[in-house]
């Protein structure tokens, strides 16, 4: 697309008039929203735009459309893959979503709730909760995400072994188009088949097809109570074998399956004394597993710990600490989530968020470390996720000191290595984080030629002047 030239004072000034919401253009107001969560991307704002409701982000978009100027979508900028901060030449608009905060709507009857796209994650749970219902997507950043960027990215999180992404949570979207149109597609529906579904094609398009500005979500029953352990086990194949055995047992109880490396629990202790492991036994392996039974407490208590017995018979599992509390149990899951924080402490780490077929994520683990050990003598991998939903973030971390440049330089290699391992197991390079500007560029190795064609073409008919986030996943 050929940009002006960075729009000028004056034009800024039109804009500023056009919407009620405010327009950051000094550095030291936009620099905030131009690094991302784990601060690999620096860019530069034209402005920052904080609109105040929808019809201030339509007006936005018609001035950028008018003036060219490219519009990086934001929520909670908590997003992996660089795909919600301007890129370094100052000529892109940065619209944040994080005024646009009603509850529009709460109908326990439907079983739906209607919020604004930058409504965060434990917002639209409480909100739920308060009607009595479960909304279940939850996932380590559900204090600051807001459920726009969990839409845009489709976001995973714990529970997609029980309830799907955050597009199976989604029954309707309210957006603006790349031409400043406001899309009202918020029904409630289950059952609406009326021409192609807008709604998905909006769902993890990563803000490059529009703006989502609302969104209607399903709501669950709430479960009469939870259980939740953290189990140790010899290998991932045991933890496979855990999870057939807890999917058996528990049913769709099971809403949780976590795999965490000792390394990884190790980590999480040594830079955050509160989450210390709460097992002596040491294991190389970790799995952290909740049900949330429907019936009664006691009925979850019975299930749950007859499923551990007989796992801790079978010899599946050496040792586990069932919580007996909500607060032990928040203390497991406060390790599980500190986990990406914990490795970024320490130091520079090669993140993949990769998803290959459940049944062989024992031999991908043990053959793909081998392989990375191999090209690399002393690094450490630093392996945990969603084992349930076959997601691991499988990260490489250097040898204790081993962080700069040298280190970096080897990304390359990783990905390849891990990349081919994962093309070889019919997997994905992107289980939840997206694509963004991280893995744009590798994207068409691992789609086929006719589906980055209709990709293609699906963008520049949502958005011709390719001022939706351009340079975000695809080129
Ligand atoms: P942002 O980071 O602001 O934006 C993400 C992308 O969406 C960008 O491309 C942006 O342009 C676009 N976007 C944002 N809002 C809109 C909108 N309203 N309309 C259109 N486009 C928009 N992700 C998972 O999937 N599963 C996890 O388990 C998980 N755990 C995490 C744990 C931690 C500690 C952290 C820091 C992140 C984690 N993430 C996880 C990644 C991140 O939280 C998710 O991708 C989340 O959905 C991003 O939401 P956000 O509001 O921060 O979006
Ligand atoms: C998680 O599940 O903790 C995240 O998706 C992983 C990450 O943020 O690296
Ligand atoms: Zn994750």
């Amino acid at each position: 697309m050929q940009t002006t030239a960075v729009a000028s004072r004056a034009a800024l000034d039109t804009l500023d008039a056009s919407f009620s919401g405010r327009l950051l253009t000094d550095p030291a107001d936009t620099a905030p929203f131009c690094t991302d969560w784990i601060k690999r991307w620096s860019g530069q704002a034209l402005a920052v735009a904080q609109p105040d409701t929808v019809d201030d982000i339509a007006a936005i978009v018609r001035w950028c459309a008018a003036n060219k100027v490219p519009i990086v979508p934001q929520g909670g900028n908590t997003g992996m893959v660089g795909g919600a901060v301007p890129g370094p030449d100052g000529r892109a608009l940065v619209l944040s979503t994080k005024r646009l905060r009603t509850v529009r709507a709460v109908d326990p009857v439907n079983n739906t709730l209607t919020v604004e796209a930058g409504v965060t994650l434990v917002e639209v749970q409480q909100a739920a909760l308060k009607a009595g219902r479960l909304f279940p997507l939850s996932l380590g950043a559900e204090g600051s995400c807001t459920i726009g960027g969990n839409l845009a990215t489709n976001a995973g999180g714990v529970g997609v072994l029980r309830y799907g992404n955050a597009r199976e949570l989604c029954l309707g979207v309210e957006v603006v188009t790349a031409e400043g149109q406001v899309w009202n597609g918020l029904r409630g529906l289950r059952k609406d088949n009326t021409g192609y579904d807008l709604r998905d094609l909006f769902i993890g398009s990563e803000g490059t097809l529009g703006i989502i500005t609302a969104a209607t979500l399903k709501m669950y029953p709430l479960p009469a109570a939870r259980m939740t352990a953290l189990a140790t086990v010899a290998s991932p194949h045991a933890a496979l074998r855990l999870l057939e055995l807890a999917q058996q047992r528990l049913a769709a109880s099971l809403t949780a399956f976590e795999l965490m490396s000792e390394f990884c629990m190790d980590l999480a202790a040594h830079h955050f004394p509160a989450c210390r492991k709460p097992l002596d036994t040491p294991s190389p392996w970790y799995v952290l597993l909740e049900s949330s039974d429907p019936i009664s407490e006691e009925h979850a208590r019975d299930s749950f710990d007859r499923l551990m017995e007989e796992a801790m018979e079978s010899g599946l599992i050496s040792d586990a600490a069932v919580a007996t509390s909500l607060a032990q149990s928040e203390a497991f899951w406060n390790i599980r989530h500190h986990l990406p924080d914990a490795q970024t402490r320490e130091g520079d780490s090669i993140k993949h968020d990769i998803s290959v077929p459940i049944s062989v994520i024992g031999d991908f683990i043990v053959a793909t470390n081998a392989a990375l050990e191999a090209a690399s003598p002393g690094i450490r991998m630093v392996v945990f996720g969603h084992l349930g939903d076959g997601n691991l973030h499988y990260n490489v971390s250097p040898a204790p000191g081993g962080s700069g440049p040298a280190f970096r330089a080897q990304q390359e290699m990783f990905n390849e290595i891990v990349y081919e391992a994962v093309r070889r197991a019919n997997g994905s390079i992107s289980a939840e984080h997206g694509i963004g500007q991280l893995k744009r560029d590798q994207l068409p190795h691992f789609k086929s030629d006719i589906e980055m064609a209709l990709m293609a073409r699906l963008k520049a008919a949502f958005d011709p002047q390719n001022i939706m986030n351009p340079g975000r996943v695809l080129r």
